[in-house]
């Protein structure tokens, strides 16, 4: 039986994902007894392996369409949903439930604790932008009926659900949105493009590029990441956001392939593939409110944190 040496209980949905793995790493640190709770559909337990003898560690394999309830509560983080289209469309309907049906017990355990909430939410909302770079205050230009629409509409609901708990119960609750974000514990199989391009790149394989790789996207580091998920969880109750956190440095894919291919040092070529359905064009987030409200903006160089990634993929490759 483990002995929970702290009172400050969080509670990290999707704990085992690429995102969920560092935040519980660093809630950790920060002095947080830590309930991970996933039922492992994109996530490894090898993520928080290293974390599962931790007293103020705990892991619960569990689906969170399905309702929970527990005491003492401090703080909950809502990250558990599939975010990689190949992920995310697998199972179209089940996505779905999982960004409503999930955000919505997380809240109604929220209310049960009366405990503040994170939602991680996402730059899909601004679907397919027609402003650019994009502030909180636009409503976006998303397509409801598409292949994407499971994750992005989802996510969309989750949004307003949690605005609705605020207004109708008090419930503290914080939105963030976050933008592309890359790192170690990503996993190599789904598809995203950070991911994609580093694997292809070490094995000496074509890259794969959707359309004619002139779409921009703008590429964060996880560390970075997980200092304003924590700056935005300190703020105080009557501020909800949503808040864009990403990288505003802008990059076509083309020119991601390349600077992973001189990174990786690696003979492989670019093999351009047709457009992905409701692939966006433009992706940039407008920082402003970050930097205003968390003093936050990123500080890893896009060359520093590849550097890093590319190691952890070059180990996780090496092992297979
Ligand atoms: N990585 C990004 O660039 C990015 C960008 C925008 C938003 N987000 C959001 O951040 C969150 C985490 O993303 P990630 O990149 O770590 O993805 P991930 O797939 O690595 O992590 C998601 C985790 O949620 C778990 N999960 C999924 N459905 C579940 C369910 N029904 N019940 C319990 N657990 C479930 C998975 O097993 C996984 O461990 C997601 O909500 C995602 O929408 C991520």
């Amino acid at each position: 039986m483990k002995q929970v040496m702290n009172t400050k209980k969080a509670i990290v949905a999707g704990g085992a994902g690429f995102i969920g793995s560092h935040l519980c790493d660093r809630l950790i640190k920060e002095g947080y007894s830590v309930l991970c709770i996933d039922n492992l559909y994109t996530g490894y337990i090898g993520n928080i392996q290293h974390l599962l003898d931790n007293t103020n560690f705990s892991y619960v394999r569990h689906d969170v369409t399905d309702p929970m309830s527990y005491d003492n509560v401090s703080l909950i983080f809502n990250l558990a949903c599939p975010a990689s289209p190949v992920h995310y469309q697998k199972d179209a309907i089940y996505t779905t439930k999982t960004a409503v049906l999930g955000t919505l017990n997380l809240l109604e355990l929220a209310k049960a604790n009366h405990c503040p909430i994170l939602q991680a939410s996402t730059s899909e909302v601004y679907g397919d932008p027609f402003v650019h770079p994009q502030t909180e205050n636009y409503y976006g230009n998303v397509n409801p009926i598409g292949i994407r629409s499971c994750y992005d509409e989802g996510k969309r609901c989750a949004e307003s659900l949690c605005m609705d708990y605020h207004r109708q119960y008090g419930i503290p609750v914080k939105i963030v949105r976050i933008f592309n974000t890359y790192g170690p514990n990503m996993a190599e199989d789904d598809g995203r493009v950070v991911s994609n391009f580093i694997t292809q790149a070490l094995q000496g394989i074509p890259l794969t590029v959707y359309g004619d790789g002139m779409q921009t996207r703008s590429f964060q580091y996880i560390d970075d990441l997980i200092r304003g998920i924590l700056l935005m969880a300190q703020t105080p109750d009557k501020f909800t956001g949503p808040v864009n956190l990403g990288n505003p440095e802008e990059y076509t894919l083309k020119e991601l392939a390349e600077k992973i291919l001189r990174l990786t040092n690696s003979p492989s070529t670019l093999e351009y593939h047709p457009f992905l359905q409701d692939d966006p064009c433009q992706r940039r987030p407008d920082i402003s409110l970050a930097k205003k409200m968390l003093g936050w903006q990123p500080k890893i160089l896009v060359e520093e944190g590849l550097q890093k990634t590319i190691i952890y993929f070059k180990n996780k490759i090496s092992k297979v």
